[in-house]
């Protein structure tokens, strides 16, 4: 992978730590100018790739980017008119595209293993699992099987569609898994209170905040499915996206978003970095990392924090039993 100079990387560094700068549309305008080059135009010509939450916002317009290398996109979302639509905008963006808009709920564990056997007997070789389904919702609420609804969105069904597509993953070459996370996880760490209310029982339940404890619990899962599926030769990584103008931002946070208008990315920007990682030779160098505009990121605000491994193997304990999975180390 190619290397910022000693300035620029200091400059890039600096982009991560200062939110405004580094999350807005100036991240990418600066960074562009040293992140890695652009994938090989026909890069996934023929590959299929299966992005959740592909309805509208980053999911579709990473969607539009993947068909334009080529791709056979899958688009996952809960509502299948809402999906034709998505598809029939893609084909008109992309005229070749090929396209397949599928309805699968992925916080309804029943729903994930029926929509994983249709997928298994129709995609022998899956080149890249994309998990960007999110939701923050204002109230508590539950999924099908009676898990908040989004530690199911987020974390249990991509933890079971991974493990159900594992043989699609490993017959391709190159697979990835690909977890769209964000930014508010920083202010989510891996601490007692969150491990031992994975479900966010105790105290006043805020959205906003379990967005961002379930956003921290993906960062986790994308470590530990990295070293799970290594064997299988496929690499995971999470990322953030930055802040991206789409409806989900504007809905969830119209305030916010209505403030940072004029600097907010396009949701084509915020989906740039997970199109590179599907696409970009480069992604399968390493695995486990956590991304943003082109670059691995520390996972924790002071790179120097580290997170009790005790509290990590029971999360991922936790949650695999949810999940239905075996217990296995990952
Ligand atoms: N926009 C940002 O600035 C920003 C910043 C940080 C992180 N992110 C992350 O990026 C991802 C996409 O965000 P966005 O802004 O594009 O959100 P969005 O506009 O609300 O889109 C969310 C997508 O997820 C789908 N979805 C929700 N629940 C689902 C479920 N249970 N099963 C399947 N699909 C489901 C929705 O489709 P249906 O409703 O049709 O099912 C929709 O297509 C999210 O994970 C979000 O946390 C976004």
């Amino acid at each position: 992978m190619s290397r910022p100079s000693p300035v620029l990387g200091a400059l890039d560094a600096v982009l991560d730590k200062v939110v405004p700068a580094g999350y807005s549309s100036i991240g990418p305008a600066l960074r562009r100018r040293w992140w890695p080059a652009d994938p090989p135009a026909h890069a996934l010509v023929g590959k299929h790739v299966l992005v959740t939450g592909a309805s509208r916002g980053l999911g579709l317009a990473a969607a539009t980017d993947l068909a334009r290398l080529g791709a056979v996109v899958h688009l996952l979302g809960r509502d299948q008119s809402r999906l034709d639509e998505a598809a029939a905008g893609l084909r008109l963006a992309v005229p070749n595209a090929d396209v397949r808009p599928e309805t699968c709920d992925v916080s309804d564990l029943d729903a994930v293993r029926a929509y994983a056997t249709r997928t298994l007997e129709q995609v022998p070789a899956l080149h890249a699992l994309i998990h960007n389904a999110g939701v923050m919702p204002e109230e508590r609420s539950e999924s099908a099987q009676g898990i908040e609804l989004t530690l199911a969105t987020h974390v249990v069904g991509p933890l079971l569609l991974t493990e159900l597509l594992r043989p699609a993953l490993a017959a391709a070459d190159d697979s990835r898994v690909l977890i769209m996370s964000s930014g508010g996880m920083y202010s989510a760490p891996l601490n007692a209170a969150l491990a031992d209310d994975l479900q966010y029982r105790e105290g006043t339940y805020r959205g906003i905040r379990a967005y961002a404890r379930t956003k921290r619990l993906q960062v986790l899962l994308g470590e530990q499915l990295a070293t799970r599926l290594a064997g299988d030769g496929v690499v995971v990584h999470s990322m953030h996206p930055g802040w991206a103008a789409t409806e989900g931002i504007a809905e969830s946070m119209p305030g916010f978003a209505r403030a940072i208008r004029p600097i907010l990315r396009d949701a084509r920007s915020g989906a740039d970095t997970l199109v590179w990682l599907t696409a970009a030779p480069e992604a399968t160098a390493t695995t486990g990392l956590f991304w943003s505009d082109r670059h691995p990121r520390s996972t924790t605000y002071l790179p120097w924090t580290t997170e009790d491994p005790v509290l990590r193997r029971k999360v991922w304990d936790a949650v695999a039993a949810l999940a239905g999975i075996d217990h296995a180390p990952a």
